[in-house]
């Protein structure tokens, strides 16, 4: 018996941290993705080629990505022997979710390999389950991009709400650094618990950020949308999960023509997105040179079965 599944990464164009604590994000599936195959097996070997990763789970110690496989496989699988190859075309901890990606497709897997049927709903929320027990704290943000693909916007109330725009001219570019989600999360955290009003204070602020980016990109006016991506920033960094080496991203971007650029994702290392109208080639060929960086390209596709 074989089943095969995949799920794409994702880019958060506004709101991260914020959507932490209730507040809303639009986020978009990008076409790199994680595509997880499972067949019977005389014993459980889990095989990720791109991360030279080749171990017989009840042999190997566990950690960081392989965390969401050993959680995704207790909490939906019957324990039986599996073989488990992964193919991941998202750098780990680039801030583009490859961990998302990767439990949305093993759990996708998974329900084809035990005949279950499951609505995206119902996948992302058993998504969200791993996320948040490996890493204490996470929004649904990720999980839900990566099941449903497309650009979503999710709001205040946790609804899920995939819309069109006419976004073009995007960049991303990653370090070889990764930033580590739940530390960045514990940092944000700890800050608001000394400095209550001023951090919720910079949280509404992103939300009116968020929500005047969903309104120019739902009225086909992506204008305002450097700007409020650069205000963003200032506000990443404020509550401390920028970086020298992303601050000079950003700014790097800005400089080779960026109308706006920010971190995407948790910070602390990992990836940066800009808004390049007319500019796209410029700015991903600026960064290019001390980083990785591609033009951004959406997917449609979310969970694929
Ligand atoms: C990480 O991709 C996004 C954060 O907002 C954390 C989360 O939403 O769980 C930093």
């Amino acid at each position: 018996m074989k089943s095969r599944a995949s799920a794409p990464a994702k880019a958060i164009l506004f709101g991260e941290h914020a959507v932490v604590y209730g507040k809303p994000a639009i986020a978009a599936a990008i076409d790199r993705r994680v595509t997880v195959t499972l067949g019977d097996s005389s014993e459980n070997r889990v095989t990720i080629p791109s991360l030279g990763v080749d171990f017989r789970s009840e042999s190997n110690p566990q950690g960081g990505i392989l965390d969401y496989v050993s959680k995704a496989l207790q909490l939906y699988h019957d324990g039986s022997p599996l073989s488990i190859q992964i193919e991941m075309e998202i750098p780990v901890g680039s801030g583009l979710g490859s961990s998302a990606a990767l439990t949305v497709a093993l759990i996708g897997a998974l329900d084809g390999y035990h005949g279950r049927e499951s609505e995206p709903g119902d996948t992302a929320a058993r998504a969200h389950r791993v996320e948040l027990e490996v890493q204490g704290a996470a929004s649904p943000l990720d999980t839900t991009v990566s099941t449903y693909g497309g650009l979503v916007y999710l709001d205040s109330q946790r609804n899920v709400e995939k819309f069109d725009a006419r976004l073009h001219d995007l960049v991303i570019a990653h370090m070889d650094h990764s930033g580590d989600t739940a530390e960045m999360v514990a940092g944000v955290a700890e800050l608001r618990s000394r400095f209550p009003a001023v951090v919720d204070g910079i949280m509404d602020t992103v939300e009116m950020i968020t929500l005047r980016a969903y309104r120019a990109l739902l009225s086909n006016n992506p204008e305002p949308l450097g700007d409020l991506m650069n205000i963003n920033q200032g506000l990443l960094d404020a509550m401390g999960v920028s970086t020298l080496e992303l601050s000079m991203m950003v700014y790097e971007a800005r400089r080779a023509g960026a109308a706006g650029s920010k971190i995407t994702g948790a910070g602390g290392g990992g990836s940066i997105i800009a808004y390049c109208p007319g500019c796209a080639e410029d700015v991903a060929e600026a960064l290019n040179r001390d980083w990785n960086a591609m033009k951004a390209r959406f997917s449609e596709e979310g969970l694929i079965r």
